[in-house]
Order: C-alpha cells, then sequence, then structure tokens
C-alpha cells in the first residue's frame, strides 16, 4: 500500500452514537442543541502513517474554525501547509487523531464517509481537477442524476427530469446531459462537478481549489456562478486555495494555516488588508499584481518579511 493513501483500516475509534441514523435519543438532541454553526471544527489533529513502520506524522495541530449556514470560509496556506488534510478530514476520508467535526449539530468527528448515511449529503465537495472527479464513462446526466436518487431525494424518474434544471442554473445547454465529460472544457466541467454538489442542497461544500486549473477568465465565470448558487441556496463554502486575491473578493472570513496551524483568523478584508501576522504578509504579497512596478516592489518586500520571519525563528528556536 502506498503511504499516500490514507489507511482506511486507521478507523479504530468508536463512532459516536449521534451519527448512526435512527440512533435512540438523537432527534431529542438535535432540539437541545439546535446548530448554530454548519460546520464546527475543533482543535482538530491529523496524522498520517510515516515512513517508519507504526510512526505516525504529525500534519494538523489544534485547528478550530467555525462555518455559519451561507458564509464562506477561506481556509489559505502554502503548499503543504495541511488545507486539503483539513478538508478531506472534514469530509471523512481522512481520520482525525483528536479533536472533532460537528456538520450541523451531528458530531461525525469519527465516522468515514462510508457510514456517514444520509449526513454525507449535507457535506459535499469540489475539487480541483473536474475530470478525476466526473467519470468518464458516464453520460452527464447520469453523472447528475446518480447522488439525487443515491441520496433518496429523489426516485430515478424524478431524478432524471431535475437535470435538465440543474444544467441551466449552472449556465450548461440541455443537450449536455446526453454527452459525455470529455466534451466538455476545463470550466464547463467544473460547472458540472458544481452542479452535482449542489443538487442534493448540501449546507456545506468544501471547494478544495476548484478554480486552480483554470485560465483567469474562466476562474471568475465559476467563482460567480458559485456566488450566485450560495445566495439562492444558503451553502456554506469551505474555499480552500493557496491564492489570496481571490480571498478579499470572494471569503466572508478567512483563516491563514502554516504547518499544520491555524496563525491568523478573521473577517477576509481586515486580514487582507491588515494583516497581523508576518506569515500572513508574506503570502500577501506573494499574490501577483498586474502592476510590474507594484510587483517587484511586492517581491522585494516579500523577501523581507520572510528574512524577518525566519529571524525572529531563529530567536524562538531553542
Ligand atoms: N495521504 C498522505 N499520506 C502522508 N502524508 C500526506 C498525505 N497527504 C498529504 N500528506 C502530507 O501532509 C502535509 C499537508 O499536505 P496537504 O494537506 O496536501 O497540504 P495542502 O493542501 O495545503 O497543499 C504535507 O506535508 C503532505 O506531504
Ligand atoms: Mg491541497
Amino acid at each position: 500500500m502506498s503511504a499516500a493513501q490514507p489507511e482506511p483500516t486507521a478507523w479504530g475509534a468508536p463512532e459516536h452514537q449521534l451519527a448512526q441514523p435512527g440512533a435512540p435519543g438523537h432527534g431529542v438532541q438535535d432540539r437541545v442543541a439546535p446548530a448554530a454553526s454548519a460546520l464546527s471544527v475543533s482543535n482538530l489533529v491529523v496524522e498520517y502513517p510515516g515512513r517508519r513502520r507504526g510512526s505516525r506524522v504529525r500534519v494538523i495541530e489544534d485547528v478550530s474554525f467555525e462555518l455559519a449556514p451561507g458564509e464562506t470560509l477561506a481556509l489559505v496556506g502554502e503548499s503543504g501547509s495541511g488545507k486539503s488534510t483539513i478538508g478531506n478530514t472534514v469530509l471523512g476520508l481522512v481520520p482525525p487523531a483528536a479533536g472533532s467535526i460537528v456538520l450541523n449539530g451531528r458530531d461525525v468527528s469519527n465516522v468515514p464517509v462510508k457510514r456517514r448515511g444520509s449526513i454525507a449529503t449535507q457535506l459535499q465537495a469540489i475539487f480541483q481537477d473536474p475530470y478525476g472527479s466526473l467519470n468518464p464513462s458516464m453520460r452527464v446526466g447520469d453523472i447528475l442524476a446518480e447522488p439525487l436518487w443515491a441520496s433518496k431525494q429523489a426516485t430515478r424518474a424524478e431524478a432524471r427530469a431535475r437535470v435538465e434544471e440543474l444544467l441551466r442554473r449552472v449556465g450548461l445547454p440541455a443537450d449536455a446531459a446526453g454527452r459525455y465529460p470529455a466534451a466538455f472544457s476545463g470550466g464547463q466541467r467544473q460547472r458540472l462537478a458544481i452542479a452535482r454538489a449542489v443538487s442534493v442542497n448540501p449546507s456545506v461544500v468544501i471547494c478544495d481549489e476548484p478554480t486552480s486549473a483554470l485560465d483567469v477568465s474562466t476562474q471568475g465565470a465559476v467563482l460567480e456562478l458559485l456566488a450566485e448558487l450560495q445566495t439562492s441556496l444558503n451553502v456554506a463554502y469551505l474555499f480552500i486555495t493557496h491564492d489570496l486575491a481571490l480571498v478579499r473578493s470572494f471569503a466572508d472570513r478567512v483563516a491563514v494555516l502554516r504547518k499544520g496551524r491555524i496563525v491568523e483568523q478573521g473577517v477576509a478584508t481586515e486580514v487582507c488588508d491588515h494583516p497581523k501576522e508576518l506569515y500572513t504578509r508574506a503570502l500577501m504579497s506573494a499574490t501577483p499584481v498586474p502592476d510590474p512596478a507594484i510587483q517587484r516592489q511586492r517581491r522585494a518586500s516579500r523577501v523581507a518579511v520572510l528574512a524577518q520571519l525566519r529571524a525572529s525563528e531563529g530567536l524562538v528556536a531553542e
């Protein structure tokens, strides 16, 4: 087994009884503790199997954040800082070593995606590479209909009937239903992935670098679509990106991740305009700007900030 794959056997922890559909008393619990957050992550720790047999490598350390219904929280940080790991752990694809993940008031921390039952529907995902997540041998109509009937939100006939409306909603022609994913451009495929994600009315969508593989003009259109759907469906986005330029305009709040820890968290415009942490400032100045003079200035300031950061770390290191 490759080290790049999380081991399914790592799911050793007992499942939370509230996560079991039909668990005794879980309806009562829901009334006692109404979910203020669509998603609440507390003190999350994630470890992967290390190179040496039995060893573990900790990649997420004490991460906490809240996602309110209908809001966008951007999770930013350099490549390797742990953004996707957080998304995948929330999705139930990677087991947490510690901490809790509460989705609409239900604790799903130790419930892998395959055992989440109907709760899984409330949480959907869009990834960077829409081609990888769309089965190339299925027609678009079936790709979009499947989650609807599989989640028992519609009969197969009803699901097929809803496909046309879904396609229209994401700006694709009705005849797209009869074609295969290969017939579409990158931007169109991402629209299909979005249509599939929102079709089941999720309350949270994890968007992991959803526009990073697209050219700039397509990026804008896809972001516009996501924003539009958020307004009409009141869906919350955990928006994972390494691109801070997107954060200011697209997110309500932002959490800055560095080496598996959140170093700064706040209102997106505040954090972008007045970053408190050196690391955030360094990330900000890495964002490309169209003006070459400003770009040069930014690059110089980034180098200075990173040097300062390393120096300050040298001071705190033992
Ligand atoms: N399946 C895995 N097994 C072992 N290590 C992993 C796995 N996935 C990611 N990592 C490591 O965890 C760290 C965080 O990775 P990732 O969450 O993909 O970061 P990001 O999405 O911010 O680029 C990196 O050091 C990466 O090498
Ligand atoms: Mg990633």
